[in-house]
């Protein structure tokens, strides 16, 4: 009896501080907290964290609400989307749960343009990382973290003492949970249109115990904040990915051998080209695949500088022609949120046809294929390369009459473009976003005999 007393006593105080915790995650957090309740990410990097504010400062972690093509997609295309479909009407708060999560939480939606200068535009600020103690549900996506803001900041470490806050040591913070609460993205049609974690998590590295800060926040020996001790090993606020172009170099190893090595002009000769990813923890292009593209170029040249152009072999796998560049056009779905009746779309690819192209295609309730990932009914054939995964690629090729004796060169320069040119140019999004960034090239030669 006594003890049933006790028990139920001791109940109800367990109970107390796990009500406390069991806060709101995800959609039904809109308006639960105001930008009052954060600290602004200058009061964190003035004088203390000075060198994690530069670094987030440059990174686009601190620019994911006023970077223009963010603003262009969502101004344009997403607010007007979700007016029109209701299918879609989440997306005009929604957005902002990842890019801007305290204009999501105070309910400042939608946000004032980034040249308003509103505190919408801190994106993803220190205080909002540093304040989330978990995430709620089975799967972290679409911005399930629990966000408890105050003077209590979550890191990686026990027992640091701080003259501005609370400090308490948070597993979270070390886990690729935390990073999948932004970076797993399930759409209204119930799609996974972003799902770097759950790739993450299939492959490799998390069998390993390698998460995603191993690579993306990488530790080096020095101080946290100017006050701090010397760690070995401080997480820089790197967050380097698609934009930092040293990072997109070499994550795929090209190599490519022809099976004979003398010929003469009208035989054939088949080359393979082997695709190694050997850098990324997820699937290369990840994240925004919609409108990521990796294509591998492949060119002869002979003795006398002639090039020929060499389209890859068909495979036959359905849904291939998505992965075969084409002149076609495509994203018609642009024409709703941009009242262009009857649009006829753009370009597709905007690379050399016959090109192969490493990518995941996005369609639309039409099954067209769309970059308004929100928008997404189906997928088409996923042919990105996985983490350690090496794909092979075959050129068989019929040698031109013309071809001039002597040696012959052939080339595989492999791609990256964040944003098909034809996207850029039609929305008027900066060129720079749809930049050529070489990952990764390898020749071999053949000898033409006369
Ligand atoms: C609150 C949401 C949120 C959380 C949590 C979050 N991210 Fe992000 N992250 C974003 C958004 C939004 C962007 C996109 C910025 C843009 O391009 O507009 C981004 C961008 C990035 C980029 C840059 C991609 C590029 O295109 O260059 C990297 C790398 C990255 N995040 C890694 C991480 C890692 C690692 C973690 C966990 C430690 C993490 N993120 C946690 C929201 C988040
Ligand atoms: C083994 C190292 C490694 C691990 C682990 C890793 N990444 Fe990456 N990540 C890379 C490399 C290399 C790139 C650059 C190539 C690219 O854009 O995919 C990259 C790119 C990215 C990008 C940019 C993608 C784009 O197209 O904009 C994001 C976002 C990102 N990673 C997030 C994560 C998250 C979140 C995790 C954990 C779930 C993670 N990464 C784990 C190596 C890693
Ligand atoms: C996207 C989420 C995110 C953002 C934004 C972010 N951090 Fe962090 N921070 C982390 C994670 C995750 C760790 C722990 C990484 C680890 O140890 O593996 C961390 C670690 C730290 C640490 C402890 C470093 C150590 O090794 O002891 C400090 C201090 C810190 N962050 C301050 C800041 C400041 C200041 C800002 C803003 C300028 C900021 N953070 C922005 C996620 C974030
Ligand atoms: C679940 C979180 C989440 C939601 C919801 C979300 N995003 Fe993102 N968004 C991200 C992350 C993370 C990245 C960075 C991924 C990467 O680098 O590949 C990103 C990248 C982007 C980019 C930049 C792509 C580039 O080329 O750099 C644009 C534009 C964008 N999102 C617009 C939107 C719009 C518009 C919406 C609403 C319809 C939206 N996002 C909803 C997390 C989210």
């Amino acid at each position: 009896m006594r003890y049933s007393l006790l028990q139920s006593t001791l109940v109800v105080f367990l109970l107390i501080p796990i009500r406390l915790l069991s806060q709101l995650a995800g959609e039904e957090a809109l308006g639960s907290q105001s930008y009052e309740n954060f600290e602004r990410p200058e009061a964190c990097g003035a004088s203390c964290h000075v060198d994690f504010y530069q670094q987030w400062k440059q990174a686009m972690m601190s620019q994911a609400y006023t970077h223009h093509w963010d603003e262009i997609e969502y101004f344009k295309l997403a607010i007007p989307h979700a007016e029109k479909d209701p299918k879609v009407a989440g997306v005009k708060a929604g957005c902002n749960g990842c890019h801007s999560p305290m204009a999501f939480l105070a309910n400042d939606i939608p946000p004032p343009k980034p040249e308003a200068k509103s505190r919408a535009n801190e994106s993803v600020n220190c205080d909002i990382c540093h304040t989330v103690t978990g995430f709620k549900g089975d799967v972290p996506h679409n911005f399930n973290f629990i966000s408890q803001p105050g003077r209590v900041k979550y890191g990686p470490r026990e027992g640091i003492v701080s003259p501005a806050h609370e400090t308490r040591k948070s597993d979270f913070h070390k886990s690729a949970d935390l990073c999948g609460t932004c970076h797993n993205e399930m759409d209204p049609y119930g799609l996974w249109v972003k799902s770097t974690h759950l790739e993450w998590k299939e492959g490799p590295y998390a069998k390993e115990g390698v998460p995603c800060q191993k690579c993306h926040m990488t530790y080096a020996p020095g101080r946290s904040a100017s006050m701090a001790v010397e760690s070995p090993d401080v997480a820089q606020h790197l967050f380097h990915g698609a934009h930092d172009i040293g990072k997109v170099r070499g994550t795929v190893e090209v190599r490519i051998h022809p099976d004979i090595r003398e010929l003469e002009p009208g035989e054939r000769v088949k080359f393979t080209a082997a695709l190694f990813n050997q850098k990324t923890g997820h699937k290369f292009p990840t994240g925004s695949a919609e409108e990521r593209m990796l294509w591998l170029h492949v060119v002869a040249k002979d003795a006398k500088g002639n090039e020929f152009h060499l389209p890859v072999d068909k495979k036959g796998f359905t849904g291939e022609e998505y992965t075969i560049a084409a002149n076609t056009l495509a994203y018609q779905d642009m024409g709703i949120p941009l009242d262009i009746p009857d649009f006829k779309g753009v370009q597709r690819d905007g690379v050399p046809e016959g090109d192969r192209i490493y990518r995941l295609p996005y369609l639309d309730p039409q099954g067209r294929m769309t970059i308004m990932q929100w928008n997404t009914a189906s997928f088409g054939p996923d042919y990105r390369i996985g983490p350690r995964e090496t794909k092979l690629e075959t050129y068989t090729w019929k040698i031109p009459e013309t071809a001039a004796p002597g040696p012959m060169t052939i080339t595989a320069t492999l791609n990256y473009q964040k944003l098909p040119t034809p996207i850029a140019e039609f929305l008027g999004v900066p060129m720079e976003e749809a930049e050529i960034i070489e990952v990764g090239q390898h020749f071999t030669t053949i000898t033409i005999l006369p």
